[in-house]
């Protein structure tokens, strides 16, 4: 059965590194025959160049018939000045919400040929290997109050609302207990529960859902401790569930400990409706990166790693997916590396070490 997903490589590197991930899915469709219709969008500042917002409603009606949305990375210097409802981060925000793509999973993993790229020493890092889990469509990103406003004595106040219900933190644990269940069956749940009621709420609900995974181990930390806990000793992690604004920080964090952002996919999953089927997008953790965009040396790793997870979570292709990453690792092994990993390769190079280590 041919399934659909919606393309959108978005501003900066996006386009450079997402022709890479794509010869990598034609790879696919020639040697594994992979069944796979692409559509293509503008986000970001691309969109509002050419369409005048950063997602138009089109894009988001065709990104929820999608199978799957294959997002790069919006957002760039040129688009700066537009104003805060016109700027390109809002394709990746109105994405999440309009789709439900409450879940945010980031794994951040050290590949053993690139132990020394990490700024934390090899002993610390060797081996790691960790999901963090934020909830992405609530928090403070979405809450209400929020703006702006000039008081009577015209000092002005910006708003901000974190809030969390039960509905919210119940289906991301949920998601986070049943991957920690497929992996080491720890679970840390982060928040800040000594100075945020949205925290002990946070805290109580998880704590009250742990009874239905008796085979998963869970723990509770408070964000600026497991900040710390990261850069001290991050493999005690497994599996880590958060907020939204504390998972925004603590996955730039993690990703560092691997040595570039340049190497790290993300997947972001909704609800299944009553045919199982479930609404998803996968991107790259790294931005648009507008210092090298254009030169074509960004790294395409993590792009084509979220290809991967798009492959396993929303295709059942799970059997793609481990080639996929199985290529990546070869390819690292025989020694590619793109300049944020310390090399020479462009973009276009790194792919072809992909596509020959794919066989
Ligand atoms: C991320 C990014 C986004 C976020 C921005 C681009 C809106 O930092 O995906 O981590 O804050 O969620
Ligand atoms: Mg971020």
């Amino acid at each position: 059965m041919s399934r659909t997903i919606l393309v959108t490589p978005g501003d900066g590197v996006g386009p450079e590194v997402m022709t890479e991930a794509l010869r990598v899915l034609d790879w696919l469709a020639d040697h594994r025959g992979l069944d796979l219709v692409r559509e293509e969008a503008l986000v970001g500042g691309a969109a509002i160049d050419a369409e005048g917002a950063a997602i138009s409603p089109q894009t988001v009606a065709r990104a929820k018939a999608a199978d799957a949305v294959l997002f790069g990375s919006v957002g760039g210097p040129k688009w700066d000045g537009k104003g805060f409802d016109n700027r390109p981060e809002i394709a990746i925000l109105t994405l999440r919400k309009e789709l439900g793509l409450f879940a945010n999973l980031r794994p951040a993993m050290v590949y053993d040929p690139l132990v020394d790229a990490s700024s934390l020493k090899p002993d610390v890092i060797r081996g790691l290997d960790i999901m963090i889990v934020r909830e992405s469509t609530g928090g403070v990103y979405f809450g209400e109050p929020r703006g702006i406003e000039t008081l009577a004595n015209g000092v002005r106040r910006g708003v901000n609302t974190e809030v969390y219900d039960t509905l919210e933190i119940e289906r991301v644990a949920r998601v986070a207990f049943e991957l920690a269940q497929t992996r080491g069956q720890r679970l840390c749940s982060v928040e800040k529960a000594n100075v945020m009621e949205s925290g002990l709420l946070w805290r109580e609900h998880v704590t009250s859902l742990a009874g239905d995974y008796p085979d998963v181990t869970l723990s509770h930390m408070y964000a600026d401790n497991c900040a710390m806990q990261l850069a001290r000793n991050p493999r005690q992690f497994d599996v880590i569930v958060t907020g939204n604004l504390f998972g925004d920080l603590l996955s730039d964090l993690a990703s560092m400990l691997t040595g570039s952002l340049g190497m790290l996919p993300s997947a972001t999953l909704g609800a299944p409706d009553a045919s199982g089927r479930r609404p998803s997008l996968y991107e790259p953790i790294h931005g648009s990166a507008p210092d090298i965009a254009g030169q074509g040396i960004a790294n395409p790793l993590a792009q084509i790693l979220s290809t991967a997870m798009m492959l396993r979570y929303s295709l059942d292709r799970a059997a793609d997916a481990e080639i996929v990453e199985r290529a990546v690792v070869k390819a690292l092994e025989r020694g590619a590396r793109t300049r944020d990993l310390g090399g020479t390769l462009t973009t276009r190079q790194m792919g072809d070490a992909v596509l020959a280590a794919l066989g």
